[in-house]
């Protein structure tokens, strides 16, 4: 069932059919976002995958198709607060659909249904300093800047400080106690700001 429509994409449930669709995306070539590549699973891994991404109240799942129906984007709620209304917000999209417009109008959507059907008080989200898409992606369906933290990096096999690659972002990281760590900005909408400024920017 389709949860919410954007002007290029439409938003569903995540299924366990989606899965192999999502296992097709492309790969990212920078190895900073290596992290966000969707793993191939075994059909064990799959299932295990599904279960875990379905089970409890604190969670919940959900897949972006664009206007050809192909599914271009992976959004997931964490850390549900059902009394406070609030939650936080993960969104991947497939590497060879990124910088389509598809992940804002996608997000907007989204937030059509978190606020207006889930009824829901505040957005949160973290997103690393050096990833200005994801950054712009925010801030154009509404999202604004929170705080800035500094907490450990997702991928701490990656040579930062090593490999030459990394010399632009270098500047972003630091080590410490032998763990990489790394800038995040937090981001939030509130439910006044959806109702008040973005909504009807539409
Ligand atoms: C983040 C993500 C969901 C955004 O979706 P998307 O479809 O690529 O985003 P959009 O095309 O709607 O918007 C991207 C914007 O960033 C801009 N952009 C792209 N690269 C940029 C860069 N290096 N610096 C600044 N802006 C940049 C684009 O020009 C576009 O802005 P515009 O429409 O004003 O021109 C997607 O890129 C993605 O999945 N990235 C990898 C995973 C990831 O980073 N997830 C977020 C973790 S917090």
């Amino acid at each position: 069932m389709e949860l919410a429509r954007g002007e290029k994409t439409y938003i569903k449930k995540l299924g366990k059919e989606h899965i192999d669709l999502m296992q097709n995306w492309g790969r990212h070539g920078n190895p900073l976002f290596s992290c966000y590549n969707f793993p191939h699973m075994s059909e064990r891994q799959k299932d295990c995958w599904y279960r875990n991404k379905t089970r409890g109240f604190s969670k919940k799942c959900f897949v972006v198709f664009n206007d050809c129906n192909q599914l271009v984007g992976y959004i997931s709620l964490r850390n549900i607060r059902i009394f406070k209304k609030t939650g936080e917000l993960g969104i991947v999209f497939d590497p060879n659909n990124i910088d389509r417009g598809y992940g804002t109008d996608g997000l907007k959507a989204f937030l059509r249904y978190y606020f207006e059907i889930l009824k829901m008080r505040a957005l949160y989200l973290k997103v690393s300093i050096f990833n200005k898409r994801a950054q712009r992606c925010y801030k154009k369906a509404g999202f604004r800047l929170s705080d800035i933290v500094t907490e450990e990096f997702e991928d701490q096999s990656l040579p930062i400080f090593q490999d030459d690659y990394f010399i632009p972002y270098r500047h972003f990281f630091k080590l410490e106690n032998e763990r990489i760590k790394c800038q995040f900005i937090d981001m939030v909408i509130t439910r006044d700001r959806y109702y008040l400024e973005v909504k009807d920017e539409r």
